[in-house]
């Protein structure tokens, strides 16, 4: 790569960081729960979401709440290329911003309650690995139960799962439910360190390995 291409790269990526900063202002300004960010998270948070999957011999990868692809851009470069990877994102426009980024991901704009329906569309019944960038700690609670339901139908029983939680958000009602149900569905729950390098710092929960009903 030569310093020309260099420079032109770090533009395209400067421009398209501020572009997403703007549109999760923007969109945290009419719809604070939904969003449930000021900014997309970093490339930090992002490595401690996508690092403990084991991708390389998934065949059915979900990503929930992918917003402008903040952890996408990660698990695509690690996916093996015969997997297939859907994308689950309720804002339309956050939709067609991550279907123009990434032509390997199947990006849906529909509730990630919908996951089961669109697992069936591609002769999947279940999820190896699912990435849940959702808001949990804004989201209200009969939500994040169908949502958490539909996880738990729709993941592999060795599948993985890893979502996030920001850390002053850590004692809200909803935040302290989803983490409550998570330990009590998967065999290993395991939180992460603080990750310092994302504003706001936040906590990546590992899960695996689904218990029977
Ligand atoms: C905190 S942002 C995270 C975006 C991205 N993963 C990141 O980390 O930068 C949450 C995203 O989840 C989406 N979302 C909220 N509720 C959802 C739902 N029920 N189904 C699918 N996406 C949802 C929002 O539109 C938003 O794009």
């Amino acid at each position: 790569m030569n310093l020309k291409t260099v420079n032109t790269t770090c533009t395209s990526q400067s421009r398209r960081t501020l572009l997403d900063c703007l549109l999760f202002l923007a969109a945290f300004v009419r719809q604070p729960g939904q969003i449930g960010a000021l900014f997309p998270s970093s490339r930090s948070l992002a490595t401690a979401m996508i690092q403990p999957l084991d991708l390389r011999h998934a065949e059915t990868v979900v990503e929930l709440g992918p917003g402008t692809g903040a952890f996408t851009r990660l698990l695509v470069d690690q996916l093996p290329q015969s997997a297939l990877c859907l994308a689950l994102e309720v804002d339309s426009a956050r939709s067609r911003v991550l279907q123009s980024r990434f032509q390997r991901v199947i990006v849906y704009n529909r509730s990630a309650e919908a996951l089961g329906a669109c697992l069936r569309r591609h002769g999947r019944r279940k999820a190896d690995c699912i990435i849940s960038g959702l808001p949990w700690a804004s989201m209200n609670l009969c939500a994040q139960s169908r949502i958490l339901e539909a996880i738990f139908a729709n993941i592999q029983s060795y599948g993985m799962l890893t979502t996030f939680g920001y850390l002053h958000c850590r004692d809200f009602p909803n935040a302290v439910n989803m983490r409550r149900i998570l330990r009590s569905r998967f065999a290993t729950f395991q939180p992460s360190q603080i990750i310092w390098k994302n504003v706001p710092p936040a906590i990546v929960y590992t899960c695996s390995s689904i218990h029977p009903k």
